[in-house]
């Protein structure tokens, strides 16, 4: 891809126009959000979004208070009601107003404006333990952008996720997309991980033949009809069983868990365009990375550490929670450094990257992202 793909301001505001707002956007792990008045306040897309639980009800909206435009909700998560802190404007489940503190001495708004008192309202999906908005007008379904497959893998693998959650959020300098071809990209854990993740997966090129000439050809001449560009997008989100470890690590508190799975694999999950999911421990505990797109050279990471669901409360479960943020660190850390120095490379008139039939992934990718920029399909 061009190098303005990854530097370019402008670039980065037509991406977020044509490819962001259309997808359905992760925001939050489920555990976050399952009581009455727990909500999340995350960016999507640009745009201040709380989500918020009623009575079980999720509801997503803009964050901005009505009255004169404060956050309504101040921190990234919590259990509050939706009420803005400024003046006390409270707000209900269909996102109108339901209380003006001194409305009738101090306000007086006719009845038929105070009516029309409603927050814009974005869709919400929840798929297992993983909450979506999308801020279309119309929203297209959540199925068009995941496979049956997929949704069936994300489901049961994040129903497994315990409640008790680590959150860290890391500032990173590089564009989100470095990220992903970095994720799908199995030859660099050896040079970038080779005292720490490589130790324990031997990550290979693997060469699905057919995969590769499917790739190439599609590269070359693009989806035939709007109905093959979405399938195209569908096949992007998957993944499951990666790697056998190498040595299956062993703690104690495994005893207390219930785990995902039984295989002492890598699991890895990739959704399109910007969640991760791995599990190093073989379906013992998960690590969730969310990408948010800040701009053209910068990228929120935030990560969540969760274990597989407890069987019991057990004393240790935060320290074990420290202990996987971390393991991970390290890891994270050396990806972020390769992909900063990947960015920091990228002048406009940087040449073309060279891919391998190992990438085809994310040639085909390529080829999709730039038929969405360049208009030749819209989602
Ligand atoms: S700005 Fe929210 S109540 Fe005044
Ligand atoms: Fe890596």
């Amino acid at each position: 891809m061009p190098a303005a793909a990854y530097t370019d301001e402008g670039w980065f505001r037509r991406e977020r126009e044509l490819l962001m707002r259309p997808l359905w956007q992760f925001v939050a792990p489920g555990m976050l959000l399952n009581k009455h008045h727990a909500f999340v306040r995350r960016k999507v897309c640009g745009v201040d979004v709380v989500v918020q639980n009623f009575n079980g009800e999720l509801r997503a909206f803009d964050n901005l208070c009505l009255h004169r435009q404060n956050p309504i909700q101040q921190q990234p998560q919590g259990v509050r009601p939706l009420v803005c802190g400024y003046h006390g404007w409270g707000y209900a489940s269909e996102g109108d107003v339901n209380n003006i503190p001194f409305h009738d001495e101090a306000y007086r708004f006719p009845a038929q404006e105070r009516d029309c008192l409603r927050l814009r309202r974005f869709a919400v999906a929840r798929i297992g333990s993983l909450v979506f908005v999308n801020l279309s007008e119309k929203p297209m379904p959540i199925e068009a952008q995941f496979s049956p497959a997929a949704l069936d893998m994300l489901r049961a693998a994040s129903e497994q996720f315990d409640d008790e959650v680590l959150i860290a959020r890391l500032e990173t300098r590089f564009n989100w997309k470095l990220a992903y071809e970095n994720l799908r990209d199995s030859l660099h854990p050896r040079y970038v991980h080779p005292r720490t993740l490589y130790q324990q997966v031997k990550f290979k090129a693997h060469m699905d033949e057919a995969a590769i000439a499917d790739a190439r050809t599609y590269h070359a001449q693009g989806s035939l009809d709007e109905e093959a560009h979405l399938a195209r997008l569908r096949s992007f989100s998957g993944g499951g069983l990666n790697e056998p470890l190498v040595k299956m690590p062993h703690f104690s508190w495994h005893e207390n868990v219930e785990r995902f799975g039984t295989d002492d694999w890598y699991l890895n999950w990739l959704l399109f365009p910007n969640l991760h999911i791995a599990s190093g421990s073989g379906g013992y505990s998960f690590i969730i990375e969310h990408h948010q797109p800040i701009s053209a050279g910068r990228t929120d990471l935030l990560v969540y550490y969760v274990t597989a669901r407890k069987k019991r409360r057990y004393p240790t479960s935060a320290a074990v929670l420290m202990a996987h943020l971390e393991g991970a660190e390290g890891v994270l850390r050396e990806d972020i450094d390769i992909m900063e120095q990947v960015q920091s490379g990228l002048q406009l008139d940087a040449p073309r990257a060279n891919l391998g039939d190992f990438e085809f992934a994310n040639m085909a990718i390529e080829r999709w992202y730039m038929d969405v920029m360049d208009g030749r399909h819209a989602l």
